[in-house]
């Protein structure tokens, strides 16, 4: 059994609800690898008591949160400073509280392109046509721009896409309807929408005009195979799963935590899907 001491260090993730969150697993699995003398726990916060229960976990000893739907935008407000990718982001998913006040990071967007060099993909090989306009996308087009790609939004309110694209130049955005027409033109998909998740309706995409080699990035991880994967893998595309994302945006906050950079392996993966 592995005990905690009276000094452990403190995190954990703040969400509502939050008992879906696979976040305590992960940290947890890399304490218990390293025989670190901390704990992460789930934290259920109301949307309404949020900016009120941040500075108190700081006063109580934490060195930090990640923060889960519905907070991310909300945790922006109670931050000190944020780095440039929660800025262009425009929402915190890492908060680490400092001497100097509270730091807020965005770390989804380095995750999600982690997650596609360990798979082999180049992000910047050519253009990326990204499926959605909503938080997810913003981090991820913004860390995909980061590393030289250039970025399509299409999405199916069309003033979304505008919207980010305007947040974001010179993304482009494409109307919904033309998704699988304009295919060829892409060396990326992505999938930022919640369509294909347990519980949701299916993703309607058609790949039959993939250019060959085409990398199909999800970001849904419940089911850890989504349709989308499935056809990308029949047609003999790239398929990259949603899971190793989650793994690999958790590797800051865990660093600025618990003082050691962990990495993201099979064994934490296997751990993460069960
Ligand atoms: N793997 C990871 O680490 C990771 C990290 C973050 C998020 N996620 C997952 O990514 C998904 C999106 O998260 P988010 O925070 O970006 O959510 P969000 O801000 O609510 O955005 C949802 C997006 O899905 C689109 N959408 C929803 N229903 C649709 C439908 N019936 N037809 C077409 N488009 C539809 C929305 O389009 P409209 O603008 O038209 O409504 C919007 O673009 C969630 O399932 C979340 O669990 C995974």
């Amino acid at each position: 059994m592995r005990l905690i001491s009276g000094s452990a260090r403190l995190a954990g993730v703040t969400g509502w609800p939050v008992s879906h969150s696979r976040s305590p697993r992960i940290h947890n699995s890399w304490l218990a690898r390293h025989g670190i003398d901390g704990t992460y726990v789930p934290l259920p916060v109301r949307p309404e008591d949020f900016a009120a229960v941040i500075p108190a976990l700081a006063k109580a000893g934490f060195a930090g949160v990640n923060v889960t739907i519905p907070h991310k935008e909300a945790a922006f407000a109670v931050c000190t400073r944020v780095d440039d990718l929660a800025r262009r982001a425009g929402a915190v998913n890492t908060l680490i509280f400092t001497d100097h006040g509270i730091e807020g990071r965005n770390t989804d967007g380095y995750g999600f392109v982690a997650n596609l060099r360990a798979h082999g993909v180049n992000p910047a090989a050519g253009p990326v046509l990204i499926l959605g306009a909503g938080g997810a996308a913003r981090g991820i087009g913004a860390a995909l721009q980061d590393e030289g790609a250039n970025i399509t939004f299409t999405n199916r309110t069309p003033e979304r896409a505008a919207a980010l694209a305007a947040a974001l130049p010179p993304a482009k955005v494409l109307p919904w309807e033309s998704r699988e027409d304009a295919l060829s033109g892409f060396a990326l998909l992505v999938n930022t929408t919640s369509l294909g998740m347990v519980h949701e309706p299916p993703l309607a995409m058609d790949l039959s005009r993939a250019a060959p080699g085409l990398a199909v990035a999800d970001i849904i991880f419940a089911p850890l195979e989504t349709q989308l994967l499935a056809d990308a893998k029949a047609r003999g595309l790239k398929p990259v799963e949603g899971l190793g994302m989650l793994l690999h945006q958790a590797v800051p906050g865990f660093e600025a935590w618990f003082g050691m950079r962990p990495t993201v392996d099979e064994e934490l993966y296997r751990i993460a899907a069960a």
